[in-house]
């Protein structure tokens, strides 16, 4: 029996080249078909002698199924091959692209904004001194305007003059320090950094974003301020936005303002479709803050208010940016939450 040369013959033809699906055909038909090697070699059984037969027929079952198994297995990777195709010519796969945080877009648009009329833009410390968040903005110790906006204090021997240590909880505080770094006006500031008030609720998160314009310099006056915030309100909101001041107070700022935006919804009116409009009620939203610089402050800042004036405002971040997206957002906490589901849309 030529079993182990058909062995051979059929390893060496395997082994020889890269088979493709025909050959394979072939081999089966060379080694399983009905006139096929194993028909053959099942055939010349017949003439061997019973002790022959037990010898060499469990052997041609092992060829047989040998040649099977081996042509199953080069079929299964050949069709792995074809699923598996790789084609160099097509274009790359695009990465998925990540974003910054809206709030952080935010602050480069309002920067950007404000460097276009020569605003230098600061980020004073989170970490700040009473002194310049309370005292030299004409907040003495126990003055009541202080319970609007106190804050996270820090556990951290007090000193003489700047008293304790605290988390910022306003961007004010950056005003007397950049009279005092600059020295010398004009000053044109617009200080954007993170701010901290023990508030926790729909509307308020303990850490927020504020933004402070400062500007002095001589014969600075309302119509400066006025100008300037309807700049950046044309910038930010469209053209179409207007602007009022409301008398208000501040104790860094005399006279000081409330500043309000006309409703993109009802254009100022209050009236939306015959009703009053919903999303203002007035026809006016609030921006925040403003007023001229208290003499006090340009004092504090060792500026000569004889010679000197200036205005400042201070609006939040996170609020005009909801306001420019039109967006009522039932918590805003969510900006700080880390849930891509919200964040990822902007
Ligand atoms: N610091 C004030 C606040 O956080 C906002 C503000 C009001 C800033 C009037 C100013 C200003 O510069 O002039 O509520």
């Amino acid at each position: 029996m030529d079993i182990e040369k058909y062995k051979q013959r059929f390893d060496q033809t395997i082994k020889s080249k890269g088979l493709s699906k025909s050959d394979l055909e072939e081999l089966k038909i060379e080694y399983l078909g009905r006139k096929g090697i194993i028909r053959q070699l099942f055939s010349t059984l017949a003439e061997l002698s019973s002790l022959d037969k037990k010898k060499y027929g469990p052997k041609i079952n092992e060829f047989k199924n040998y040649v099977q198994n081996t042509i199953a297995d080069i079929e299964s990777k050949l069709e792995q091959n074809s699923k598996t195709f790789f084609d160099p010519t097509l274009p790359k796969l695009s990465f998925k692209k990540g974003s910054l945080h809206p709030i952080t877009y935010a602050v480069e648009e309002i920067s950007s904004i404000f460097s276009k009329i020569g605003f230098v833009r600061m980020s004073y410390n989170e970490v700040e001194w009473e002194y310049f968040s309370f005292s030299a903005l004409n907040i003495p110790p126990d003055h009541p305007a202080r319970d609007d906006v106190e804050t996270f204090f820090i556990d951290y021997p007090k000193d003489k003059k700047l008293g304790h240590l605290l988390l910022s909880p306003h961007t004010s505080s950056g005003q007397v320090q950049e009279m005092l770094r600059l020295k010398q006006p004009p000053i044109r500031m617009i200080n954007i950094a993170k701010c901290y008030r023990p508030n926790w609720d729909t509307t308020h998160t303990p850490m927020f974003h504020q933004f402070e314009g400062l500007c002095i310099d001589k014969g600075i006056n309302i119509t400066h301020l006025k100008g300037t915030i309807e700049y950046f309100v044309k910038h930010y909101f469209g053209q179409n936005r207007k602007i009022r001041l409301r008398p208000y107070d501040f104790r860094f700022t005399e006279p000081s303002f409330e500043i309000d935006i006309s409703c993109a919804v009802c254009s100022g009116s209050g009236v939306y479709n015959g009703s009053n409009c919903r999303v203002c009620k007035s026809g006016w939203l609030e921006l925040g803050g403003s007023g001229m610089v208290h003499p006090f402050v340009l004092r504090s800042g060792k500026i000569d208010p004889d010679v000197y004036s200036g205005w400042a405002f201070g609006f939040g971040v996170e609020r005009v940016f909801l306001m420019r997206e039109g967006l009522q957002v039932d918590d805003l906490r969510v900006f700080y939450s880390g849930d891509l589901r919200f964040l990822s849309e902007f």
